[in-house]
């Protein structure tokens, strides 16, 4: 098999850039090592910010966002015993962002690659990357008993923080920066009406919560826990009860409760990988880099990512210019790091850190003193959560 571009991994990024290219007349091919029902079975993050949503309606996969997706102009923080409004929409200069779950946008997207006749291979199994340092690379992966090979100009690496490409890349090549967090969120799905329009985030004692949503039927709770924690060991019930403690009781008395549908364990951690271009293969996405989720920012990161290949892509093949391929390492990391940045000091600002000494508490509590105090460090918060620029 030929192809232009050799995508790895059919998660959000790899279907992003394949349908962007696709519509530049440019070739790719998307493998993925799961089927298509798992992969629209994982329930991931929900919040959109401003130039991702752009990214889906310039790739002709806005439609259904936009019709089902919800703007949200604004977010709570409760801490201390109240609520305090982040507004975003004022202190960004009138932006905001969408709340669209990543699966339903996952959904579009292949519903998107087939109305295109993109070619997605699902089920492959021992991907491998072949002569990354030469101009001429490939991949073979396994079809049941048959190893295929696929030539062509590049790899993209969207194959998650588990997956093959990152190491592909020499370990004395790659540097890699982590940072692990002492807990999880324990989320919980369940069809009920959320308890507020807006998200909530709740700094408490007994540890961090979160209120979020998918829609207006279907609420997204998240508790932070101890890593010790096993998501067997925790009914619904328990999970209800736990999240209740830590919000405001007029918020408590209003919250819905109901069965879950999903309920699981995700541990934080902090991760990059430099360089994010090794020869012919480019990472993207959580290939490269994770955040925790107190930020949104996980996906958002991506979509910078996706966003500088497609342009680099379109100005090599059309115009023979490959400056925007050669400096996407360090343009994309530039924003990465500014994504982590943020996503620390969100986690850092909101949990409950079982080593915290009475003077990190203390800071804690003065930061959000300050936060609510000023409108330059709110415009710093608003302009981080819906985007910096890509
Ligand atoms: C979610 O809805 O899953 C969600 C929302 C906001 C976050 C993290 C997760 O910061």
């Amino acid at each position: 098999m030929q192809t232009r571009v050799c995508i790895i991994g059919g998660g959000p990024s790899g279907l992003m850039l394949s349908q962007l290219l696709h519509l530049q007349g440019i070739d790719t091919v998307v493998l993925e090592r799961q089927s298509r029902e798992y992969v629209l079975s994982r329930i991931r993050a929900g919040v959109l910010e401003h130039g991702f949503a752009q990214l889906m309606r310039e790739a002709r996969c806005g439609e259904r966002m936009d019709r089902e997706g919800e703007i949200h102009e604004g977010f709570q923080i409760a801490h201390d015993g109240k609520m305090d409004r982040v507004d975003l929409h004022k202190y960004s200069g009138g932006s905001s962002v969408v709340v669209y779950g990543q699966t339903e946008l996952t959904r579009d997207l292949y519903e998107a690659r087939d109305l295109m006749k993109g070619v997605v291979i699902h089920n492959a199994d021992d991907v491998q990357l072949r002569d990354i340092k030469s101009v001429k690379p490939y991949v073979t992966y396994r079809a049941g008993d048959e190893i295929v090979r696929i030539d062509c100009d590049f790899i993209i690496g969207a194959d998650g923080f588990h997956g093959v490409s990152r190491n592909s890349i020499p370990k004395t090549v790659l540097k890699e920066y982590e940072k692990v967090y002492p807990f999880g969120w324990l989320g919980v799905l369940s069809r009920t009406k959320p308890v507020s329009p807006e998200l909530i985030y709740a700094k408490h004692e007994r540890g961090f919560a979160l209120c979020s949503l998918r829609s207006q039927v279907l609420s997204r709770y998240y508790i932070q826990v101890p890593l010790s924690d096993k998501v067997e060991e925790w009914s619904d019930e328990a999970f209800w009860n736990e999240l209740k403690r830590r919000l405001p009781p007029d918020v408590s008395e209003q919250l819905i409760t109901g069965p879950s549908i999903e309920k699981s364990i995700a541990p934080l951690r902090s991760f990059v990988a430099e360089p994010m271009r090794y020869g012919q293969l480019f990472l993207a996405g959580d290939a490269a880099h994770i955040v925790p989720p107190t930020g949104a920012r996980g996906l958002n990161s991506a979509a910078s990512d996706i966003y500088y290949l497609y342009h680099a892509m379109v100005a090599h093949y059309k115009n023979g210019d490959s400056s925007g391929l050669d400096s996407y390492s360090a343009k994309a990391l530039a924003r990465v790091w500014k994504a982590q940045r943020f996503s620390w000091w969100m986690t850092t600002l909101l949990h409950t850190f079982p080593d915290s000494i009475e003077y990190d508490r203390q800071l804690q509590q003065t930061e959000l003193a300050y936060l609510f105090s000023s409108d330059a460090a709110q415009r710093s918060l608003a302009e981080n959560y819906v985007g910096l620029p890509f």
